[in-house]
């Protein structure tokens, strides 16, 4: 058998997409919650305030923040083994500068931790997950300002010392790596680039990739403190782990494939886990006459903080051509050029739907690294359809996750070691890149709709249950 007894089957959120109360009990304004809702084909608008004449998907989103008990009890019938969820920086400190923590946000996640210990049920944590506080941004053009390292840090020492003994799994940064797309600028990184659609920011890569250094530096300095307040915390780094493969076997394509996934999925794992900048970032830095201030100091902090284990999520591969004519047709997800794979469906989303790369990118990972893994999102984005009987069918995302879950079993079988895998959005939630509902992630349906309306009621859907014997047998049912 392939999954270890203890093995971590669950599902995943952010606070920002899932929890909704933006302004109750004193939770400040978040970054996110500045983003208006879009589609498939119209961006998400960044606004400097709040517009009436938007809608802002994550003020409501799915309102985690009153069903959490709910959930968590569905979550139990489904027998889950762990859950993630993300704090929301600003319901703690809700500007980030104060000095005393807000006691009702406090509050909020220890009434769902212990929810979530009542069923037995591992708790793994995002500490930032696109939720900076809006004044940071504004004030301090967000993690561009090095100031953002100690704020941050004394985030992460209210946190740590408050949830000691609820909490072992933690993660330092939701997909760090964001900060290498233009669409980073604003939503990882806090970067005041207001009044500008959400998929074409003012950039400016140096200020880019100098507020990423911020938050290496911020995420060693985590790691050791978490360390230092319980030896029992494993903190771990979260990657968006795109394979890039040639687009045919001309070198050059696969010299490019190579490039783009080292910029772009390597680069960050590289400095969380070996706790060192690789050369060819350096090298990049310098073609592209970027200059980054990393002292003796950052150098030190980097290397004492290396995360315990690596976390990543997983929903496409991309092929990369050198050949200026052929059309860079791939994904938009999140940006990031590619060409679509014609040995490959997509989704409607034109996400590549590539299970083999899982298994690929579990190997290269693990061969890379040598440290336990975890899968922590995976899944479709997909149309549902609620039945007047409350039913939803949804044989395309079982077959997706079967078809994934098929590559993580042959993975261990090579001798990957793989801790836990957690389905995205279990509960339906806001998109992030289109603020949509209708991209539905859930294996529980939520009625609530891209124009607001809905009573927010849960359903089952068909994968609920499918889910359910999965993890009962262990992965062997499926
Ligand atoms: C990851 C993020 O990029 O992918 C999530 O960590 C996001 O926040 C998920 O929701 C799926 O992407 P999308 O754009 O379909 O919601």
């Amino acid at each position: 058998m392939a999954f270890p007894d203890n093995f971590l089957w669950g599902g995943a959120t952010a606070a920002n997409q899932y929890e909704g109360a933006f302004n109750e009990d004193g939770k400040g304004l978040a970054c996110a919650d500045l983003i208006s809702g879009g589609t498939h084909t119209e961006a998400r608008r960044i606004t400097g305030y709040i517009e009436d004449k938007y809608l802002y998907p994550s003020h409501e989103a799915t309102d985690f923040y009153h069903h959490y008990k709910e959930d968590i009890r569905l979550f139990a019938e489904c027998g889950f083994k762990s859950f993630r969820f993300s704090i929301n920086w600003t319901r703690i400190y809700p500007l980030g500068i104060e000095e005393e923590p807000n006691e009702q946000g406090l509050q909020f996640y220890d009434n769902v931790l212990d929810e979530l210990i009542k069923y037995g049920i591992e708790p793994v944590v995002t500490i930032a997950h696109f939720d900076i506080p809006a004044y940071l941004s504004e004030k301090y053009d967000g993690w561009s300002n090095h100031i953002l390292i100690d704020l941050y840090v004394k985030y992460c020492r209210t946190i740590f010392t408050r949830y000691k003994g609820k909490i072992r799994y933690w993660l330092t940064f939701n997909e760090i790596n964001t900060a290498t797309l233009n669409i980073g600028n604003f939503l990882s990184l806090g970067i005041n680039t207001r009044d500008c659609d959400f998929t074409n920011q003012p950039d400016n890569l140096e200020k880019r990739y100098h507020a990423l250094h911020h938050q290496f530096v911020a995420s060693a300095k985590a790691v050791a403190l978490g360390h230092s307040i319980d030896s029992n915390y494993q903190i771990g780094c979260m990657i968006s782990y795109m394979p890039r493969y040639p687009y045919t076997c001309k070198p050059e394509d696969v010299l490019l494939a190579k490039q783009e996934e080292n910029m772009h999925s390597r680069f960050c794992g590289d400095v969380q886990v070996k706790g060192k900048y690789p050369y060819y970032v350096l090298h990049y830095f310098e073609k592209h006459g970027i200059s980054i201030e990393i002292t003796d100091e950052d150098r030190k902090i980097l290397s004492k903080g290396c995360v315990d284990y690596y976390a990543f999520s997983y929903y496409l591969t991309l092929c990369c051509s050198s050949d200026e004519s052929v059309n860079k047709n791939g994904h938009s997800m999140i940006g990031g050029s590619g060409v679509n794979n014609p040995y490959l469906a997509q989704s409607k989303w034109n996400m590549m739907i590539d299970p083999v790369g899982l298994r690929i990118a579990l190997n290269d990972i693990y061969d890379r690294y040598q440290i336990p893994l975890m899968i922590v999102e995976n899944g479709i984005g997909a149309y549902d359809t609620l039945e007047q009987d409350q039913t939803i069918h949804d044989p395309y995302r079982i077959d997706y996750l079967r078809r994934h879950i098929d590559e993580m079993e042959k993975a261990i079988e090579d001798g990957v070691d793989l801790i836990g895998y957690t389905v995205w959005g279990c509960v339906d939630l806001v998109s992030a890149s289109t603020g949509e509902m209708a991209k539905r992630y859930g294996i529980i349906y939520v009625d609530n709709y891209d124009d607001g309306s809905g009573d927010l009621h849960r359903s089952r859907k068909d994968s609920f249950y499918w889910y359910k014997k999965v993890i009962q047998s262990n992965g062997k049912e499926r």
